[in-house]
């Protein structure tokens, strides 16, 4: 098995107005009051556009073969179609170059939220323009780096750009959609089909997609019909048109704008069905699904968000169960091992954990250094339940961090820590944490005793 660690454009490069990079939504859904928790950007985070060798030099450190990073697409072409930008491509080709010197492979996603604002102006990703535009923009990214680049990600977990965007509101471009976000789904999924074809006749051989699918277990058996609606939203929209071509009944009745012939054009399941070479996963907590009944919720209980991601899904509660990271989400790796086996029962892809990884709260001790031993903890119990996936053959070739630093964590601003890199907020200073350094003896044992 691979090791790796990953990064998103948004999160780390700052330098949002730099050498002709558009806007993005992120840009403009972070400006409005309320929509993120300390009320900053990623006008700066990491400002890893200007620190892009020290960070390599991390990565480099950690002794891993993959770095996952994304592409923002605003830099690249920054109005969403038309006009390239030669100074974004020089940037990632800049990059890639220093992996590959550095030995590591690149594992670049081309879509990680930063969808370029004019594009949203046109309808987003509620327009079927949108999708052709990414196609294209992926095709100039490829004709750049295909020689250079062997596996490619088009979007990372779609679901979020769909229904936390359209329907939820809570990330960019902040639209409460309702049942209109499964057009979103749509052409996001459109996107990458068409992606796809074209990268794959111009030569790539292992185009994938990273989807963040989640083992959905129900609480009661009353919550049964629910929690099958939940998984319907959160998995089956996607690997139902990956994997057999179709939506399935279940999600059209819920979802019946799916079969609308003006959104769904013919053709469009053909192209998706089969176009993904190897599947991303990115797993943090299980999804534990109840129902509200009548006059039973809880006084004073705020309701959660999230339950608005999942349009058509009446009476939704979504509990957790301790314990929980420093963002709320449960702690249970068992859910890794079901879901990779699952999943790899249900598509007969490659899997890639693309993304696995843990908030907590760090402290800086007086010696400077930050003993994030429950971010330890996390990171080895999920590595463990991934093993014991594969010894129940499940065929995952690669385990990735995330992250490498901290940073913007959308909308919870700056508040939350995933990094095993802390980065001082003033200085932007970086300083491995002591995960970084267990990670780093975990790859120098692993290879030593491979
Ligand atoms: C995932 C995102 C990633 C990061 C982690 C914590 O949903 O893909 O960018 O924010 O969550």
């Amino acid at each position: 098995m691979a090791w790796g660690t990953a990064t998103a454009s948004y999160q780390i490069e700052g330098a949002t107005t730099k050498h002709g990079r558009g806007t993005s939504i992120w840009d403009t859904f972070a400006a409005r009051p309320g929509a993120v928790r300390d009320g900053r950007d990623g006008s700066v985070a990491c400002d890893s556009y200007h620190r892009v060798e020290e960070d390599l030099d991390l990565v480099e450190g950690l002794g891993v073969g993959w770095y996952r990073f994304s592409l923002a697409w605003p830099r690249i072409v920054p109005e969403g179609v038309g006009r390239i930008e030669p100074r974004g491509l020089d940037y990632y080709e800049r990059l890639v170059d220093s992996l590959l010197t550095r030995g590591i492979a690149p594992m670049p996603t081309l879509y990680h939220w930063d969808l370029p604002h004019a594009l949203e102006d046109r309808g987003g990703w509620l327009a079927r323009e949108t999708a052709e535009a990414f196609a294209d923009y992926a095709m100039v990214v490829h004709e750049r780096l295909g020689d250079r680049v062997d596996v490619w990600a088009t979007h990372n977990e779609p679901w979020c750009a769909a229904y936390l965007g359209y329907a939820a509101g809570v990330h960019a471009p902040g639209r409460r959609e309702d049942a209109d976000a499964h057009r979103a789904a749509h052409h996001l999924l459109l996107g990458h089909g068409l992606a796809a074809h074209r990268m794959r006749a111009a030569g790539a051989s292992a185009v994938g997609i990273v989807l963040n699918l989640a083992p959905v277990w129900p609480e009661r058996a009353e919550a049964d019909e629910t929690a099958d609606n939940v998984d319907a939203i959160r998995n089956r929209v996607w690997l139902g048109p990956l994997v057999d071509g179709a939506y399935d009944e279940r999600l059209l009745a819920i979802a019946p704008v799916l079969v609308d012939e003006e959104l769904v054009r013919e053709g469009d399941l053909d192209l998706i069905a089969g176009s993904a070479d190897w599947l991303g996963i990115n797993y943090y907590t299980p999804l534990r699904v109840d129902r509200q009944d009548g006059d039973d919720a809880v006084p004073g209980a705020a309701p959660n968000p999230e339950t608005h991601a999942y349009p058509g899904v009446e009476h939704l509660v979504l509990p957790t169960r301790p314990p929980l990271t420093d963002i709320g989400w449960e702690v249970e790796p068992r859910g890794l091992e079901e879901l990779l086996v699952q999943t790899h029962a249900r598509t007969g892809l490659p899997l890639v954990v693309t993304e696995n990884g843990a908030a907590y709260r760090d402290v800086v001790g007086a010696d400077g250094v930050v003993a994030d031993l429950d971010r330890i903890d996390y990171l080895r119990d999920h590595i463990a339940a991934t093993e014991r996936a594969r010894a129940a053959g499940a065929d995952v070739r690669a385990y990735v961090v995330w992250t490498l630093l901290d940073n913007f964590e959308w909308a919870e601003g700056y508040t939350k820590t995933f990094g095993l890199v802390s980065v001082d907020p003033a200085t932007l200073d970086r300083t491995p944490k002591a995960s970084y350094h267990w990670f780093a003896e975990q790859m120098r044992t692993r290879a030593a005793g491979s």
